[in-house]
């Protein structure tokens, strides 16, 4: 076993042989630590506030590490808390070097790091690489006249027929081209005006741009979620994009993203990317929206030298509990060959406790999800308040809604406030997360949906998610074994195997609202046993089951080892 691992950490060191490459293997499968992680993604707005200022910080974080601690979390994912005026939350940053006073300082973000560390936990901060905003000093600069030394660091362009340079329109609502009256020309961006693309033609750019990745990984990031990806390029002709039937949510032509969306320069991007995470054992996620295995392919790249986590979010677009479903996602990113990720909820998304539940039976429903995502092959990323079952909570009046999408695309698109709320912490006012004023309100289902209410209940979805990740670190067979389908014609219960070695555990989901009755034989998979013992499960409780009888009530989940 010892020379096995030993030649791992030789080939490890071979691949990277031309740079300074720091990547470790942590198990004879030569996994790397990323691969044995379960990521925790926190929007700092709302998780704590230290200050009662209403939003919250990174010392409210700070002040929480024991609670993700014991959840179960190994890295945490920041989403952007750079200096920003705020107009997309923090995802226009104007210095990316550097923390908003709203969140604290650098030497808060140090001692959270340092505090993390201390626990075992490692942070990921938040790439904001397409565009800046519009206040980042080089955008102040690119924009004060054609001449000006960074006027190339974005997108300038002269207009067409007295219009805009071309029919691309904004992903938030109106054309991606705004008229700079001084200079007289057009810059493009993807998202609000107030988020310049940056033009990553330009080596300038890019230089600027790694460097920042290298000044946050000596100061000891463990790597980045890579914000939009798909848009960092942009066809050099300025091709109309095609246009589609019909009017979009804020009242735009539809159009295919043909010639503003995953150009393949993307990847040589990436791939130089990837060198300067690999000197550091760092982690690339990708905030990829891929629509099919081969882009997806395409993310982990050729030689699996661009992105080790590519998301892509096959599970958020399957909303009704279909087994058929999901194991056809499953195998469709199993056929990538790249390490899966999982994700079924995160600040852009309506909360899975919504999308997946029936309104009578979504504390089971929940349960069941997570007992799908955090036990396949694979790293699970969650999302703040999934744990407790936190469920969204639009707003009901146009004038309160913060997010500026939800404002311009009103009442058909409401925005992303509804799964941003503040993290409930207790039943005290405001959930615990404040003794201010909260940012976004607190939902009322807070009296009840906390985390030291879940505490204190074993059958809680805080509890099952905390035994499921104790399962996770300390199972091989789950950590590091295959995936094998099982009973694939069943349109009722999805279940599965996670073979390694001697040792597999099976796990068997009843995603209907119907007591199921099913039954396995493990014998063609190398486990010719009759039984199964029991790990986790939300069925009453037997320490033997049987193989031939498995009862499980609706929407309850079965989880049990078996060996050879
Ligand atoms: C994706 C982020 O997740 C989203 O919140 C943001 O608005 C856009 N990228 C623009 O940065
Ligand atoms: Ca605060």
């Amino acid at each position: 076993m010892f020379r096995k691992f030993a030649a791992l950490v030789v080939l490890a060191a071979g691949v990277c042989s031309t740079v300074r490459c720091q990547t470790q293997p942590v198990d004879a499968e030569g996994h790397q630590w990323w691969q044995h992680a379960v990521f925790y993604e926190i929007y700092p707005r709302s998780f704590m506030d230290s200050n009662n200022d209403g939003i919250g910080d990174l010392n409210g974080i700070a002040s929480k590490l024991d609670y993700l601690k014991s959840l179960g979390v190994d890295a945490i994912w920041l989403t952007p808390c750079y200096p920003s005026p705020q107009v997309d939350f923090g995802y226009d940053v104007s210095d990316y070097e550097n923390i908003d006073p709203m969140y604290g300082t650098l030497a808060d973000f140090d001692r959270l790091q340092q505090e993390a560390k201390k626990r075992g936990m490692r942070i990921i901060m938040d790439f904001v690489m397409n565009h800046s905003s519009d206040q980042h000093p080089w955008f102040i600069d690119s924009r004060s006249s054609r001449t000006s030394a960074k006027r190339d660091w974005y997108m300038w362009h002269d207009g067409k027929d007295s219009a805009a340079p071309n029919n691309w329109v904004s992903t938030f609502g109106g054309s991606a081209w705004t008229l700079d009256f001084k200079t007289g020309q057009y810059f493009y961006h993807y998202f609000y005006p107030q988020q310049p693309d940056l033009n990553w033609r330009n080596p300038a750019v890019k230089d600027a741009m790694f460097d920042v990745t290298r000044w946050w990984y000596n100061r000891g990031v463990a790597g980045f979620r890579l914000d939009a990806v798909d848009t960092l390029f942009e066809d050099p002709q300025l091709r109309n994009n095609p246009v589609l039937p019909g009017l979009n949510k804020f009242g735009d032509r539809n159009e295919t993203d043909l010639y503003n969306t995953k150009l393949p320069e993307v990847h040589d991007v990436l791939r130089d990317l990837r060198k300067v995470a690999d000197e550091h054992n760092a982690v690339l996620i990708g905030e990829t929206w891929t629509k099919d295995v081969s882009e997806l392919k395409q993310y982990y790249g050729e030689h699996s030298d661009e992105l080790q986590m590519p998301m892509d979010f096959l599970f958020t677009k399957v909303d009704k509990l279909s087994p058929a479903e999901f194991r056809r996602q499953i195998a469709t990113v199993d056929s990538a060959g790249g390490w899966p990720v999982f994700v079924v909820s995160n600040h852009d998304i309506v909360r899975s406790y919504e999308r997946y539940g029936d309104g009578r039976n979504n504390q089971a429903i929940a349960k069941l999800m997570a007992s799908l995502y955090l036990t396949l092959r694979g790293t699970p990323i969650m999302y703040y308040g999934e744990e407790i079952g936190m469920q969204n909570t639009d707003p009901v009046r146009k004038e309160d809604v913060k997010d500026p999408i939800g404002r311009l695309g009103w009442p058909l698109e409401k925005g992303r406030d509804g799964e941003r709320t503040p993290m409930q912490w207790d039943d005290s006012p405001n959930a615990g997360f404040t003794r201010g004023t909260p940012w976004l309100p607190v939902s009322p289902s807070y009296r009840t949906v906390n985390v030291s209410n879940e505490l204190n209940d074993p059958a809680s979805i805080l509890n099952v998610y905390r035994n499921l990740l104790q399962l996770r670190h300390q199972s091989r067979a789950l950590l590091d074994g295959d995936y094998v389908a099982l009973n694939e014609n069943d349109p009722n219960v999805l279940s599965y195997l996670r073979r390694y070695k001697d040792e597999a555990v099976l796990v068997v989901l009843n995603m209907s609202s119907n007591p199921q009755d099913v039954s396995f034989d493990l014998a063609p998979q190398g486990f010719p046993t009759k039984s199964a013992r029991t790990l986790l499960t939300t069925a009453p409780a037997s320490k033997e089951s049987s193989l031939s009888h498995l009862l499980l009530q609706p929407f309850a989940v079965y989880i049990g080892t078996v060996s050879k």
